[in-house]
């Protein structure tokens, strides 16, 4: 796939501005922001920002090739997209966009159990290619419907999630009765006017919805009853009595998505699981957290080459990228940053932030003089 990228927008900091002016602002602070006082959430780049780099100039240069191998695939670049909820609510049909985008870029998507495309819809834009986020569901049937519809989709990698144990407190998204669909309160009305594309496109999508626990939700949930329900409808807090059956049930490859202790990692390998997401959900639940640099450190000390370590929180960028390799992680997962990228650029959006990483990425490797993703380790001076 070639690297086309709009040079109008060059800049993840570029696409977060326009992304901004384009959505309206409730749908731009759901994305935007974090729980609480968001300091997990600025913290996460912030110090992952500290991890540096040593180039070597004069050594032997044989070419960077980001090629990475992940659960016996070889994609075209060591990142991902995460899994997040609601997408159609930032921008109409956003996760085929970046379904697509994924696809034809060879690098991982995500979907999430609460985001507004369905797992046979992405099935059918990825040929199967995709991954699949579980939120646990209360009841054992749900878990077993929504496990059965990933398996025959296809799906190669489901990530179990485990750091919602409770829904994250979100002050933004309380004041702005955050709604699916938006609720038509006078100040929501005014934010839709004054971002006509997003209401076009929306009214010619039709409204978000559920598209995966549809058959098993009531209708018209808000901002307030969807917490309430999340909490009834899911029982996010994992635990070995529920890890364990799924991977008896499962035949692809598991992921605990949300490890933040050794502990958690430990047990998600004697459970015979085959990666972890070391993950604080992007500064969304728990503001009191450490950043998920820190998080990895211990854990890749511990557990590299004993199970595959995945990390996302706080990444927005190909540096970022090269940041959480070079510090341990065999491969990096993203949420905001493509999304920031589809509400500013609709239909462009994946494919231009792609490959803006890609780009960035690879002349993160040529820069350093690293041959092989691998190798990025090699390069680390200082990690927090
Ligand atoms: C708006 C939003 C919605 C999210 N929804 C989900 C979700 O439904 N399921 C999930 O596993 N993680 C969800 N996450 C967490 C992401 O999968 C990922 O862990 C996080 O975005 C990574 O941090 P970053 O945004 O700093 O890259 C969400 C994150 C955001 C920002």
């Amino acid at each position: 796939m070639s690297l086309q990228y709009n040079s109008r927008y060059p800049g993840i900091d570029d696409l977060i501005r326009k992304a901004k002016k384009k959505i309206p602002r409730f749908a731009f602070e759901y994305l935007d922001g974090g729980c609480n006082e968001d300091v997990n959430l600025h913290k996460n780049t912030i110090e992952l920002r500290q991890v540096e780099l040593q180039p070597y100039y004069l050594a032997k240069h044989a070419g960077s090739d980001m090629r990475t191998e992940l659960f016996g695939q070889v994609y075209d670049a060591p990142f991902g997209i995460s899994a997040i909820g609601l997408q159609g609510l930032m921008w109409p049909n956003a996760p085929e966009i970046l379904a697509k985008a994924a696809f034809a870029h060879n690098i991982p998507f995500m979907l999430s159990t609460v985001t507004t495309s369905s797992i046979e819809r992405i099935s059918e834009l990825t040929g199967g290619k995709f991954w699949y986020q579980l939120y646990h569901p209360t009841e054992n049937e749900i878990r077993d419907k929504l496990i059965n519809r990933a398996q025959d989709a296809e799906c190669k990698v489901l990530a179990i999630l485990c750091d919602v144990p409770t829904f994250g407190y979100r002050p933004r998204d309380i004041r702005n009765g955050l709604a699916m669909p938006p609720r038509m309160t006078l100040s929501n009305i005014l934010q839709i006017m004054g971002r006509p594309e997003w209401a076009i496109k929306t009214l010619i999508h039709g409204q978000p919805a559920f598209a995966n626990m549809k058959p098993y939700m009531p209708k018209g949930l808000n901002m307030k009853r969807l917490g309430e329900y999340m909490n009834k409808t899911f029982s996010g807090r994992l635990n070995e009595e529920k890890i364990a059956p799924i991977r008896d049930m499962w035949k692809g490859k598991l992921v605990l998505k949300g490890v933040a202790a050794p502990e958690d990692a430990e047990m998600a390998i004697r459970l015979g699981l085959d990666g972890i997401i070391v993950s604080n959900h992007g500064g969304r639940q728990l503001d009191a957290a450490q950043s998920t640099i820190r998080s990895l450190i211990p854990i890749v000390e511990k557990y590299k080459n004993k199970i595959k370590i995945i990390m996302d929180s706080g990444i927005r960028t190909g540096p970022d990228v090269a940041r959480t390799i070079a510090s341990g992680a065999d491969f990096a997962f993203m949420g905001r940053t493509f999304m920031y990228g589809v509400a500013a650029l609709g239909d462009e959006g994946g494919n231009h932030t792609i490959s803006i990483l890609k780009t960035q990425f690879k002349q993160v490797m040529e820069q350093v003089n690293c041959a092989k993703v691998a190798d990025l380790p090699n390069h680390l001076i200082k990690t927090v």
